[in-house]
């Protein structure tokens, strides 16, 4: 508006009139407000970004992936105190808990709308995090069959919107310094419009529900760097955005049941990717076109200043948008992977994501792509190797 009038007057060749410029002097400070706003929020961001979410490690199977046993017996046992204390002690500063939306959804609900029986264990475990001195990211997880009805489905987002009414009341009365609020992992969602507009109006839900708490954002489609270019930062300040990395997945996902159906065909792929086995390993792979892709691999070089380089492009999108990033997934599957590459791969991300003072949370504590192994009685141990490989000590 005040560009509209003093354009018009400059154009018109006229002085503005004095009830026009008190009119326009309000007008600049009612939109001043919000920028201070956000200008303030960032500022949080910024501080809780740096303080509280540098370390971190994902608990992925515990309230999330596992949708045929979501029970006390399942979640007691899948991540124990004692394991919360064991990443504490081992240097984490941030558990994110990733939580599938079905079991919060379920009936019986109590008051808050939540089903109560879930929501109960859940703090359960979001409290002793917080009293072992970590924060924690609230990382809504669900199936695919909640997500990708939000690619053309308004109800779909109405429905995820009135989640985080919900959730984020929830946990609003919580050290908001230490609870973050994850919109979506992974939304699926490949329209980047779309996406935006979608997570716009999650976080509006959730800045009403808990005017306090640092909402995490996310780029559209699988949160890859590619993704997170093609995102514009939110109105709203007290926002830290993020990314996935698991570049290049040939390696990361080898022995992989889901994902690109050949991943399964792989094994001991080495990194950095040395030519002396390609034609070994190549071998291994029955279709043609998936034996160029994992070719392909070998052909690009990937080590540590090729990791590096796509990691600095995410940083460089936050700091023209002067907005926080963190990295809250990064891993490689273990069961077909030969270790000492597995550990190059997890140092060389690590170290590249800390010289851009980026934040980060390796995927995951004790599930396929662990930092900790289960033993014979279920009991999760920590991997010398992997700790190392993440810059942090064994206890
Ligand atoms: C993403 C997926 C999760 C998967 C992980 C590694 O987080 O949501 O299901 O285990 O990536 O592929």
């Amino acid at each position: 508006m005040f560009f509209r009038c003093s354009l018009a007057a400059a154009l018109l060749g006229v002085a503005i009139s004095g009830g026009a410029q008190e009119q326009v002097a309000q007008e600049q400070v009612a939109a001043q407000a919000p920028a201070a706003d956000r200008a303030a929020g960032l500022q949080t961001a910024f501080t809780r970004a740096r303080e509280h979410l540098r370390r971190g490690i994902n608990a992925s199977s515990w309230f999330a992936q596992n949708p045929r046993d979501y029970s006390a017996q399942h979640t007691d046992t899948e991540i124990t105190a004692d394991d919360i204390a064991t990443m504490a002690r081992l240097g984490f500063d941030n558990v994110r808990v990733s939580v599938d939306a079905a079991p919060l959804e379920q009936y019986p609900r109590g008051d808050d709308g939540l089903n109560d029986d879930f929501v109960a264990r859940l703090d359960r475990a979001v409290d002793t995090i917080l009293a072992d001195g970590m924060a924690v990211t609230i990382d809504l997880h669900p199936e695919d069959s909640y997500k990708q009805p939000l690619r053309t489905d308004n109800a779909a987002v109405d429905r995820l919107v009135a989640l985080w009414r919900k959730l984020a009341a929830h946990y609003a009365g919580r050290d908001p310094d230490r609870v973050f609020f994850e919109i979506l992992n992974e939304p699926e969602v490949n329209d980047p419009y779309r996406w935006a507009g979608i997570q716009a109006r999650a976080a509006a839900a959730i800045r009403e529900a808990a005017p306090a708490n640092t909402i995490i954002a996310t780029g559209p489609n699988y949160s890859d760097i590619a993704d997170l270019l093609s995102l514009h930062p939110l109105d709203d300040g007290n926002v830290i955005y993020n990314f996935h990395f698991y570049d290049p997945h040939e390696f990361t996902h080898q022995g992989a049941t889901w994902g690109l159906l050949w991943w399964r065909y792989e094994h001991g792929i080495p990194y950095p990717a040395t030519g002396s086995s390609m034609q070994e390993l190549l071998k291994e792979i029955p279709d043609r076109a998936a034996r160029f892709q994992l070719e392909n691999y070998f052909l690009d070089d990937w080590n540590a200043d090729h990791i590096r380089r796509l990691i600095d492009e995410a940083a460089g999108w936050a700091l023209v948008n002067h907005v926080p990033l963190v990295c809250n997934e990064f891993g490689v599957y273990r069961k077909v992977a030969d270790p000492v590459s597995r550990s190059n791969w997890i140092r060389d991300v690590r170290t590249a994501l800390e010289a851009d003072g980026i934040g980060w949370a390796m995927w995951d504590y004790n599930g396929g792509f662990g930092v900790a192994v289960k033993d014979q009685e279920g009991k999760s141990v920590a991997d010398p190797q992997t700790v190392e490989a993440l810059g942090l000590k064994m206890p």
